[in-house]
Parts: C-alpha cells; structure tokens; sequence
C-alpha cells in the first residue's frame, strides 16, 4: 500500500467509541492517508468492540504497546499526525514531553520534529480550568501545532497543514506516487 501516512492518535476522552472510526479514521482513510493508528492504554481499552473496525481501515496494525527492542518498527514515521481525541491528561503530557507510553511516544517525537499536527482537545471546563491548561496550549501552538474543535474541522484543518493528499492525487511534485 502507498500513500501518505497520517500518524492517528487517541486517547480516552468521553463518547470516542461513538465516532472515531466512522467519524474520523474511516474519512481520513477515504481520503488516500494510510492510518499508522496508536491508542492510549486507557482508550484501548474502551475500544475494544470497536478494534476490529478501526483495524479495517488501514494495513498498519492498531498500537498501544512498545515494541520489543528486537522487534522491527510496525509503523514507518507519518508525515502528519492528527491527535483526537485528546484528553487533559494527555494534552498535558506532550506539551511536558512525557512519553509514558507509546502513543505519546510518538506524539512527543512527532512534535520535536515539527511534524504538521492537528490536535483535538476534549476537557471539562474543570479540567480547562486548572491552571497549567493554557500554557500546554501554548506550548503546543508554539510548536506549529493546530487546535480543532470537532472531528470534522480535524480532516479540513489536515488538508491545511499537510496537503499531501492532493499531492498523491494528481501524482505530481511527490515522494508517494
Ligand atoms: C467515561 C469517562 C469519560 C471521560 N471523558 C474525558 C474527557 O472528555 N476529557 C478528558 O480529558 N478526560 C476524560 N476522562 C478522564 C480520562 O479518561 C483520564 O484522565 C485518563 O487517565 C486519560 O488517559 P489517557 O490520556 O492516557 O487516555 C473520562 C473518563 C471517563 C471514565
């Protein structure tokens, strides 16, 4: 399979069994990206019902573990994440570059090489509230990092910062056709 890598990530926020996979991985997938997906531990573990699905839309297998060091990689490096949902936990997280576990693992390498990223935050206002919350955010924007508000302003955002698709379409200028 060719095509752009989109590095997808999600963590456990509220009601992200109801859309991730038709809401977002399925439409991203529709749209030419190949889908490198990791999942927090705590979101693994919600989505088991949905693991098969979200397994259905790309060749890569669905992480949420480290690979044994003599293991190969089972991801190639994407050329442009999306994180959504994130939770408070794990917004917070990349913007301290703590990788705890592995979807943050590639999240935070991600971030330190600048690649284009579309991160989309679910927190309670409690949580918005705590007084560390606006300067991860600010972290993250200085980083190149662009906030969404719904998953469906993640995929146009995407088509912002990372054009690579369009790039594979008409099979000019690019690395992937
Ligand atoms: C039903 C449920 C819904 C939750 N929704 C959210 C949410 O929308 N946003 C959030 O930041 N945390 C939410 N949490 C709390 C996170 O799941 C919790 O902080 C967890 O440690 C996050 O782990 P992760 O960031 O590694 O996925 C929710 C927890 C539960 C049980």
């Amino acid at each position: 399979m060719t095509g752009p890598v989109l590095g997808l990530v999600a963590s456990g926020a509220g009601g992200v069994e109801r859309w991730l996979v038709d809401g977002l991985a399925r439409p991203l997938a529709e749209r030419g990206w190949r889908l490198a997906v990791t999942l927090t531990p705590t979101v693994a573990r919600w989505l088991e019902p949905q693991l098969a699905a979200l397994a259905a839309t790309t060749d890569l297998p669905v992480r949420w573990t480290s690979r044994l060091p003599t293991e190969p990689k089972p991801h190639p490096v994407p050329d442009a994440f999306v994180f959504a949902p994130a939770t408070a936990n794990s917004l917070a997280k990349l913007a301290l570059g703590i990788g705890d576990n592995q979807a943050l693992t590639v999240l935070c390498e991600a971030l330190g090489r600048r690649t284009p990223m579309v991160v989309l935050p679910q927190v309670s206002d409690d949580q918005a509230g705590h007084p560390a919350f606006q300067g991860h955010l600010a972290v993250l924007r200085s980083a190149g990092v662009v906030l969404a508000d719904d998953p469906r302003s993640v995929i146009d955002l995407l088509d912002r910062v990372a054009p690579f698709v369009a790039f594979s379409e008409n099979g000019e200028n690019s690395a992937y056709g």
